[in-house]
């Protein structure tokens, strides 16, 4: 796809990796579209963008929220007139163990709670679905071809302290591929991608230094990725005709 012209919106794009990939869509001349759960949130990106020449919409929605969702690819369609990609990146962290154990005691100490759960699937997985099934039926309205591009995580292969994280990105790549089944027909993409660690907030406020120093040594490359190389993909797979129902991993070659 020819991205100049194009209307991008891009799901938790206030900050981190979706912030990355707006600025990378609009240096295609792609008309961007920041979203984020706050108004708040979204007005000080699309100044802050502004301020450095860059042309973004500004549309709060809480991509768990049915309704939200729903207004949200409307108000894209009346105010743009188009559809053509949707990268559906807002995600959240709630790490935990299932159980933990008291190493000296062998005792049962704390576990996983259902709302710590619940908080991480109702992003991380309804959240996709509901932004993938607007934009899908959006861009089926309007009659054009687009793109849909889930963001996943090489978490889904499961990564310990992350049952809920994985089980939900796990969800979001077996999405990615069976909807690709059902929509490559009405000339709708869909590809994902699988970050490993990327220099985020939602990675550098969990990790102490120690943990850092630790992950990066597990990467094959010897650092974090950046946020410009997951938004380097995203235009590629928008980009990119041929690419459709895969879950591109990039990692750095680690694996958890
Ligand atoms: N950073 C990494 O290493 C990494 C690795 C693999 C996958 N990912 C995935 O990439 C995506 C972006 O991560 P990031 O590192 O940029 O995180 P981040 O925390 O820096 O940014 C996430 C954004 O999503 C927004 N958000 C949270 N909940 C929301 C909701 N309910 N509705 C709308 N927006 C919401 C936040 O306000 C924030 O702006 C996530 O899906 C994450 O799981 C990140």
């Amino acid at each position: 796809m020819e991205l100049e012209g194009k209307t991008v919106v891009v799901t938790g794009s206030a900050a981190g990796l979706g912030n990355a990939m707006i600025r990378a869509f609009a240096a295609k001349k792609a008309r961007v579209i920041v979203s984020d759960i706050s108004q708040e949130k979204v007005d000080e990106a699309v100044s802050a963008l502004s301020s450095e020449g860059i042309q973004a919409l500004g549309m709060a929605c809480n991509v768990a929220d049915e309704k939200q969702v729903e207004d949200l690819f409307a108000r894209i369609v009346k105010e743009t007139g188009r559809l053509d990609v949707a990268v559906l990146n807002a995600g959240i962290l709630r790490d935990g163990k299932l159980v933990s154990v008291d190493r000296q005691t062998g005792a049962v100490k704390d576990k996983m709670s259902l709302q710590q759960w619940q908080s991480v699937i109702d992003v991380n997985l309804t959240g996709v679905f509901l932004c993938a099934r607007e934009a899908a039926a959006s861009m089926i309205g309007l009659q054009s071809p687009g793109v849909i591009i889930p963001i996943s995580s090489v978490a889904r292969h499961g990564n310990p302290g992350q049952t809920n994280y994985s089980a939900a990105k796990a969800g979001v790549a077996s999405m990615t591929r069976l909807w690709a089944l059902e929509l490559s027909r009405h000339s709708i993409r869909v590809a994902g991608i699988a970050p490993g660690f990327i220099a985020t907030e939602m990675v550098l406020s969990v990790m102490n230094q120690k943990a850092l120093e630790q992950w990066q040594q597990k990467i094959p490359i010897g650092r974090l990725g950046k946020p410009e190389e997951i938004a380097a993909t995203a235009v590629f797979i928008a980009e990119n005709d041929l690419v459709n129902g895969e879950i591109m991993e990039i990692t750095g070659g680690v694996r958890v």
